[in-house]
């Protein structure tokens, strides 16, 4: 039985800095940022916008195609968690009315959690093949102001339906994956921003592609000269360009500018523009390959390398399914990216600093241009909600 991925829906926020911007609050060459990183504009939350809202308005399209009836499970990856106990899921489930009978859960390890999700996804599927489940990654990337990551910041969300007889992405069973207790990013939990050794951050990435892929090799047999097109995780479009031109290297694998442009160019597309989004990074490059290339990917394999910091990593492959430019909603995204507002860097500050607070008061917050759902406020240490359309 084939089992994968039957949908995939992106949302962002409807507000970036382009780096341009940010080039010039910091005195930095833009240069650094445009071609040093690969990266342009970074998405930004406004006050009334969080996970919830966002993994609920990339999800929200499945359920206007009355895609989330037969969905049982539902798992929310994400590292932005705005609750110790309640998962950010239950209340998607809430806005989105979905049906009672769902087992529910929140998963966390850093950026790597939307493939945690994905995989024990499959297992459900595998084991209730006529049931389906939604998987939503989703997260705000967040570095103190002046850092050397703040360039990499970003945000969005993406829900997935995970099936039988999947209409997109059918996922291949054999995976190397590889964990080790290391310490290159985290955030504690009296922290908003991230702490990271960002250096040695980008090597634990290439260690653990390394030995995700040797594992993956062994298992079954195949090369790189195998894949058609690579989803890397992107905490910048440069990193997964260098992890592929290092991964070649090791493996004596030729590698040409062309070529490398070739397996992942448009992989890389919607990141370029919307910054690092955690554990949606690698899904939005999914999203962003299928809806962005020219050619017909039928039948075309996908290597993906998901990588979340402390760290676990992932090797693991995809078959384009006949068909899958029916069920994309590439215009949609299309339209989220082309339509949204840019802001001066002072706009980025105050919305930066405003925060949610933490005061256990009663507050409403301002309106800005979110999806369907925003966050309206607190009352009673509760979060509230409310639908826009
Ligand atoms: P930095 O140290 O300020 O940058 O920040 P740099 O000085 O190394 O410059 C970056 C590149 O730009 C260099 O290229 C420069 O040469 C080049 P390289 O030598 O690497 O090839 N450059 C220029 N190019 C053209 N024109 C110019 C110019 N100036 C410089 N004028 C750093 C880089 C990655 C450290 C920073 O962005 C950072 O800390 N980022 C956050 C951490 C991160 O993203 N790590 C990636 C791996 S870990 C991961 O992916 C997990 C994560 O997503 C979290 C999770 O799992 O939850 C982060």
């Amino acid at each position: 039985m084939k089992i994968g991925i039957d949908r995939i829906s992106f949302y962002t926020s409807n507000y970036f800095v382009d780096l341009q911007t940010l080039a010039d609050a910091r005195s930095v060459d833009v240069n650094k940022y445009y071609t040093g990183i690969g990266q342009e504009k970074m998405g930004i939350p406004p006050p009334d916008e969080d996970i919830v809202t966002m993994g609920a308005s990339a999800a929200f399209r499945l359920q206007q195609d009355g895609e989330l009836d037969d969905v049982e499970l539902l798992l929310f990856a994400t590292e932005s968690g705005i609750d110790q106990s309640k998962a950010a899921g239950v209340y998607v489930h809430g806005l989105l009315e979905m049906n009672n009978r769902c087992r529910t859960v929140e998963l966390k390890q850093a950026c790597y959690s939307g493939t945690a999700a994905l995989q024990l996804a499959i297992g459900f599927v595998a084991r209730n093949p006529g049931k389906k489940a939604l998987v939503i990654a989703g997260d705000v990337a967040r570095y103190e102001l002046g850092s050397p990551g703040e360039a990499t910041q970003g945000c969005g969300a993406v829900a997935m339906l995970v099936s039988a007889d999947p209409r997109l992405v059918e996922i291949n069973p054999e995976c190397g994956y590889y964990t080790e207790d290391v310490m290159d990013f985290w955030r504690p939990n009296y922290r908003s921003e991230a702490l990271v050794d960002g250096k040695y951050s980008t090597m634990v990435y290439i260690h653990t592609l390394l030995e995700s892929w040797k594992q993956y090799a062994g298992l079954t047999g195949l090369s790189l000269t195998d894949f058609d097109h690579f989803c890397y995780h992107i905490p910048f479009t440069k990193m997964a360009e260098k992890a592929h031109e290092k991964l070649c290297r090791k493996l004596k694998v030729e590698l040409g500018k062309d070529q490398l442009h070739s397996l992942l160019e448009e992989s890389l597309r919607y990141s370029r523009i919307t910054g690092n989004c955690y554990s949606a990074s690698m899904y939005v490059a999914l999203a962003s390959l299928l809806d962005t290339a020219a050619e017909d990917l039928t039948g075309k394999r996908i290597g993906f390398y998901s990588y979340g910091s402390g760290c676990v990593g992932e090797f693991f492959s995809g078959t384009v399914q006949p068909g899958y430019r029916e069920v994309l909603y590439g215009n949609d995204h299309k339209k989220l990216l082309e339509n949204r507002t840019e802001l001066t860097y002072q706009q980025y500050e105050d919305i930066f600093n405003y925060g949610v607070p933490a005061d256990g008061g009663e507050h409403v917050f301002p309106q800005y241009k979110t999806g369907p759902f925003r966050f309206s406020g607190i009352s009673q240490h509760k979060r509230e909600y409310e639908t826009v359309v």
